[in-house]
């Protein structure tokens, strides 16, 4: 064999290693793309559900949990759960005191990106948000008698939980 013919073969054999590979490539990534997508891609989200703390550690009034975005409001022995998020675009909205005075509770809710207000019950009455803010449901762990935030169930503005 000559040096032209060895040089023939040796180019044939490049040329058909790299058509191999590409054929591999155009079957093999689709394929591997449709199994990857079987997977499904980690959220990392707050749970809907968590535990807040036992009931006898909450002050009477509102308290802010941040991780979660919510205000946990404590009347006696009753419990409701206001959402932080406004139903604008999903900012945390700030809780602002009107009162005056240690007796005057009155509170509202402000939101800081649009200008949304709400009235303490959530109720929305300025800017853009369309609907008044969630309330939650609560209950009491049985292990451990903590309360529970349930952000998986709305509750109506009316709803309260006694222990
Ligand atoms: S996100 Fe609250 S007003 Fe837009």
């Amino acid at each position: 064999m000559s040096k032209g013919d060895e040089d023939k073969v040796k180019r044939r054999d490049v040329i058909s290693k790299l058509g191999t590979g590409a054929v591999g490539a155009a079957f093999g990534l689709p394929v591997l793309m449709s199994v990857r997508s079987l997977v499904p891609n980690a959220l990392y989200e707050s749970p809907r559900r968590f535990k807040a703390g036992r009931p006898e550690e909450f002050p009477d009034g509102p308290t802010f949990v941040p991780e979660q975005r919510v205000f946990i409001f404590r009347e006696g022995k009753t419990f409701y759960c206001i959402s932080a998020t406004c139903t604008h675009l999903g900012c945390t909205v700030q809780l602002v005191r009107l009162g005056r005075t240690a007796a005057d509770q009155t509170i509202e809710f402000h939101c800081p990106c649009h200008g949304s207000k709400f009235r303490g019950d959530g109720t929305n009455y300025a800017g853009p948000a369309p609907r008044p803010l969630d309330y939650f449901k609560l209950e009491l762990a049985p292990d451990d008698g903590q309360l529970v935030v349930d952000m998986s169930q709305t509750a109506d503005k009316g709803w309260r939980f006694t222990v």
